[in-house]
């Protein structure tokens, strides 16, 4: 690891476990190939390909995937760096997966229309798409009083702490501002916001954008709140 943003894709990311029961049943179910979309640096992608799992790993950002094949080693991941709403593959897959609420980065009905066509032409028949959908408002709710935690990263002798101080809605969109903080072991810190937008989108509009793109529906799912992290819906669509 040296890459910055592939240390700050670990600090807000990589510690994430809740969702690796869901998707190792949804594997092992799947019992074929499955593909792993916004993998980044390979949280779930290499959890599987180390039970056994033939998986693929898609993502846009080369830098993530780069950290993904080095951290894989002795597994066969093969990694492909796509956009999710224009991917073209020669193999299909059992399963795609889309953890941690990647669908809601393609910001529009039309970008989800795109990817929605795109993973249906990539699954096998009675295949199955699974992604999960957050409501990032929910930590920000009258239940949780104190802020969330600052998710963190050590590396290098550098502490990476990136928290998230406010979730506002734009739109159709929302908006989750973070402030990224380091500290070196000379003392010095470095603080810069970070924001990122997620598409306003509950798990009925994608069920509904799914069947538009061809899929049919299968049983919703839902990976549960821990005290770090909301919990999600799982839309599940069939090919
Ligand atoms: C929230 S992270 C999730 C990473 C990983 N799946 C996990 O669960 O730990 C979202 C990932 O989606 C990727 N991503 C965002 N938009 C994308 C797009 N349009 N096509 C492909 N990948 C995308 C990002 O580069 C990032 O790695």
């Amino acid at each position: 690891v040296s890459d910055a943003e592939v240390i700050w894709h670990d600090a807000e990311c990589g510690r994430y476990r809740a969702d690796l029961s869901l998707w190792r049943e949804l594997a092992a179910t799947a019992g074929g190939r499955v593909l792993d979309v916004g993998a980044g640096t390979g949280r779930v992608a290499l959890d599987l390909a180390a039970r056994g799992h033939d998986v693929t790993a898609l993502d846009r950002d080369p830098a993530l995937l780069a950290a993904l094949r080095a951290r894989a080693t002795g597994l066969a991941v093969p990694t492909v760096a796509a956009d999710a709403r224009s991917f073209a593959l020669e193999r299909r897959f059992a399963l795609i997966l889309v953890p941690m609420q990647t669908v809601q980065l393609l910001p529009h009905a039309e970008d989800r229309g795109a990817f929605l066509r795109c993973a249906r032409a990539h699954l096998e028949p009675g295949g199955l798409l699974a992604a999960a959908l957050a409501d990032p408002f929910e930590g920000f709710d009258a239940e949780h009083t104190e802020p969330p935690r600052p998710d963190v990263a050590h590396h290098g002798g550098v502490s990476y702490a990136s928290q998230a101080v406010a979730v506002r809605a734009e739109g159709d969109a929302m908006v989750i501002e973070r402030i990224r903080r380091t500290v070196a072991a000379d003392g010095s810190r470095t603080a810069a916001p970070d924001v990122v937008r997620l598409a306003r989108l509950d798990a009925a509009t994608l069920e509904r954008e799914g069947l538009a793109a061809g899929l049919r529906l299968q049983t919703r799912r839902r990976v549960e709140a821990t005290r770090e992290h909301v919990g999600s819906a799982v839309v599940v669509l069939g090919a």
